[in-house]
């Protein structure tokens, strides 16, 4: 049977398959106490058959099944990087040692406790995180569409050869880029283009985490390791076993955290908060930071023998403003994203607005422009194309627009802020006050335009609101009473 499986992989839904129902139902129950989405099939052939329908997180599924088995299940998705955790009730080492090396996830022994389950599902859940957000592709074509980089920068162009090169070996790699320029981006490729491809992903933002939690959340700690330790929690390095590890900013990390990983990197194992026996570890190591890290080294304040042991293959990827050529293919690729995400035509770029985008310094590399169309097509909207003005650029000397033509009625102090809360508000009024209406129009989802309303609201622009989940139509009589009275 050919089955061609509508997968974008970036749902969080569990499917669970089983043929015993009495199994079906705790594993849902054990799930849904856990808070994950569930679904259920009774056996392989109907699982492939809702894979069909809908996207899938990971699949659990019983080894021994009326027809199918476990592992054929697997053999089926697998090429469509669907994480699969087999469950056996007749589990020897050796059958698990087979199907973790074939490329299953997890492999649960049964009886298993709540916890182990949920330590499963989230290798699972991780593992298809890093092989989602692959664009709106289907599953079906994803495994040749690898991750792509756009550029046509011919020193860009170079790297990624490079990158690829090295990301098929078990390197450690250390990224440099000033914040923005893709290292993020850059990592995930290298992962997918690696043999762990298929196997976990695990990021970790060394920065966004509190001091006090990253040690746990790096090593895992022990059931009872400390107040509020209620059960086991297996840490990042734990989890991206046999995969790769993400240390994203870690010249932020602390320096006697630093030696803890440095030790964990030397001896491949990891000693979790609280536990006796340390962890034996496989894993890919990519480490990035957006500051130089010779001058934080040269300062003290990150370890030299660190530095060594993560600079083994260094890719230094350069800042927007020196390679321009990217800012009008990167423009129209994010004019294109927010389109299909909005359903809508493609709003063009006039070259006014384009030469003002080759000069800007861009400090916050392809996230500033990506924000910056995001911005510009909102107010591009009505008009269809882009202007300098919908850019929102400021001269940094003289602090104001550099362009500003087109909106007469405006003063000339008007924010951008100011142009795009005008924008929503007169579309919300000549749609009637109806929301749904009125984002569509502008191409946002209600999502947003209920989180702009919710800062113009704070900003004490319109008046507070009582109950957010009040009908539309009713909400919006609150802002425009006018409109919604004369349309009753
Ligand atoms: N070459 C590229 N093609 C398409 N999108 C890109 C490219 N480079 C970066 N992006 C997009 O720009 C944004 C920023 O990229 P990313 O998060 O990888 O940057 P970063 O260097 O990790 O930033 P930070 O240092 O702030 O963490 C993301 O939304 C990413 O998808
Ligand atoms: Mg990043």
């Amino acid at each position: 049977m050919n089955y061609s499986l509508k997968q974008t992989s970036n749902s969080s839904t569990v499917l669970v398959v089983d043929d015993d129902p009495a199994m079906r139902i705790a594993l849902t129950e054990s799930l849904k106490l856990l808070g994950y989405d569930t679904e259920v099939a009774t056996s392989g052939e109907e699982a492939l058959a809702y894979l069909n329908e809908k996207p899938v997180g990971t699949i659990l599924t019983d080894m021994q099944m009326g027809g199918m088995t476990g592992i054929d299940l697997f053999h089926k998705v697998n090429k469509y990087k669907i994480p699969v955790i087999i469950m056996s009730a007749y589990g020897t080492i050796d059958a698990a040692v087979m199907a973790m090396k074939s490329g299953v996830v997890d492999y649960l022994v049964k009886p298993f406790s709540q916890e182990r389950l949920d330590e499963a599902v989230k290798k699972g859940l991780a593992s298809a995180s890093s092989v989602a957000e692959k664009s709106a592709l289907p599953i079906k074509g994803r495994s040749m569409a690898m991750r792509t980089i756009l550029t046509n920068n011919p020193g860009m162009l170079k790297l990624l050869k490079m990158t690829e090169v090295v990301a098929s070996s078990d390197a450690t790699i250390f990224l440099e880029g000033e914040s923005g320029t893709g290292k993020e981006v850059f990592a995930r490729f290298i992962h997918e283009h690696s043999p762990r491809a298929h196997r976990p992903f695990i990021a970790i933002n060394c920065a966004a985490v509190p001091e006090n939690l990253l040690e746990s959340e790096l090593f895992g700690h022990e059931k009872g390791a400390f107040t509020g330790a209620l059960i086991r929690k297996p840490g990042k390095f734990e989890l991206a076993h046999t995969g790769t590890i993400l240390l994203d900013e870690v010249s932020e990390m602390h320096l006697s955290l630093q030696a803890k990983l440095l030790r964990v990197l030397q001896e491949k194992e990891v000693d979790s908060v609280g536990g006796r026996e340390p962890i034996p570890l496989d894993i890919r190591v990519i480490a990035t930071t957006n500051r130089p890290i010779l001058k934080e080294v040269e300062e003290g304040r990150f370890r030299e023998d660190l530095y060594y042991r993560l600079n083994v293959f260094p890719l230094h990827i350069p800042p927007l403003r020196d390679r321009i050529s990217d800012i009008p293919l990167l423009a129209e690729h994010f004019i294109k994203k927010i389109a299909a995400r909005n359903h809508q035509e493609p709003v063009k770029l006039s070259s006014e607005a384009l030469s003002q985008l080759l000069a800007w310094p861009w400090k916050g590399n392809v996230r500033e422009l990506e924000n910056t169309m995001e911005r510009a097509c909102l107010l591009a909207s009505l008009d269809g194309i882009i202007l300098p003005e919908h850019l929102g650029f400021v001269d940094p000397i003289k602090k104001e627009p550099i362009v500003h033509n087109g909106s007469a009625n405006r003063s000339e102090k008007t924010t951008l802020w100011e142009v795009e809360r005008d924008l929503i508000l007169e579309t919300l009024e000549k749609m009637g006050g109806n929301r749904t209406h009125a984002a569509k129009r502008l191409g946002i989802s209600i999502r947003t335009m209920r989180n702009k309303l919710k800062e113009y609201r704070s900003a004490g622009l319109l008046d507070a609101e009582e109950d957010e989940d009040e009908s539309l139509e009713e909400e919006a009589g609150k802002f425009f009473p006018a409109v919604a009275q004369s349309g009753k």
